[in-house]
């Protein structure tokens, strides 16, 4: 069986909160792959890692994380004990150790997370191998690529991997990124015979990532990337 890239999902988020710097660097001690990670656009016009829309869940704010500037952010704490980070702060931890799967998770950070991008590829330690990013929004993946055609692109879906193929052909995305629900040996061989990875999301119990490996995925993100 070919060896299955391991991928933190949110960091490490089964074993510290997720996406902050904390959990990021326990996926880099696990010896991950890669990690992934969500970004917004705040009020200031910063990239923050944080999945919700909402601040409610996971801190001690509320509202719209777009509506708040990074100021506000910073006051917060996630899980009472951690900083929300920005982008640039999760570039410079990983330092292009591993590869970096961002998640576009909110509307209109396209743009500003190629053009941050550009500034670390200028100064040399991350390259455009090293990246790789994702969205459900279809409209931030067109974006990425009218900008920069060089970005890896994956399509991220929960609905449909045949659905995702045909939009990945669009923009010419490196991969689909399916809900690992999804899956069957065939249709994880047909996309990849369509020339598409296939990294499924998120496995976390140990029967489940067995089978995913069985049906031959390129990679697995996982809450618990060390059980992969
Ligand atoms: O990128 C894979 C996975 O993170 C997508 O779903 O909701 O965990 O961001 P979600
Ligand atoms: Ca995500």
């Amino acid at each position: 069986m070919k060896s299955t890239l391991k991928v933190g999902h949110r960091g490490a988020k089964g074993y510290i909160s997720e996406n902050t710097l904390p959990s990021i660097q326990k996926a880099l001690d696990l010896n991950v792959d890669g990690i992934e990670i969500d970004v917004h656009l705040c009020a200031s016009g910063e990239l923050v890692v944080f999945h919700d829309f909402t601040l409610d869940r996971m801190t001690n704010g509320t509202g719209e994380i777009g509506k708040q500037t990074l100021s506000q952010l910073q006051n917060l704490l996630v899980d009472g004990k951690y900083k929300i980070p920005t982008l640039t702060e999760v570039l410079d931890l990983i330092h292009a150790k591993c590869l970096l799967n961002i998640e576009l998770k909110g509307e209109k950070t396209a743009l500003p997370t190629v053009k941050l991008l550009h500034q670390y590829f200028d100064k040399g330690t991350w390259t455009y191998n090293n990246v790789l990013i994702s969205s459900f929004q279809r409209k931030e993946l067109e974006a990425v690529y009218n900008f920069d055609e060089r970005m890896s692109l994956g399509v991220l879906t929960k609905a449909s991997v045949n659905a995702s193929i045909r939009f990945a052909k669009t923009i010419n995305a490196v991969a689909i990124h399916p809900n690992f629900a999804l899956l069957s040996k065939n249709n994880v061989k047909e996309a990849q015979d369509e020339g598409f990875k296939v990294n499924a999301w998120t496995v976390n119990d140990f029967e489940s990532i067995e089978r995913i490996k069985s049906y031959g995925v390129d990679a697995i993100i996982s809450d618990f990337p060390d059980r992969i």
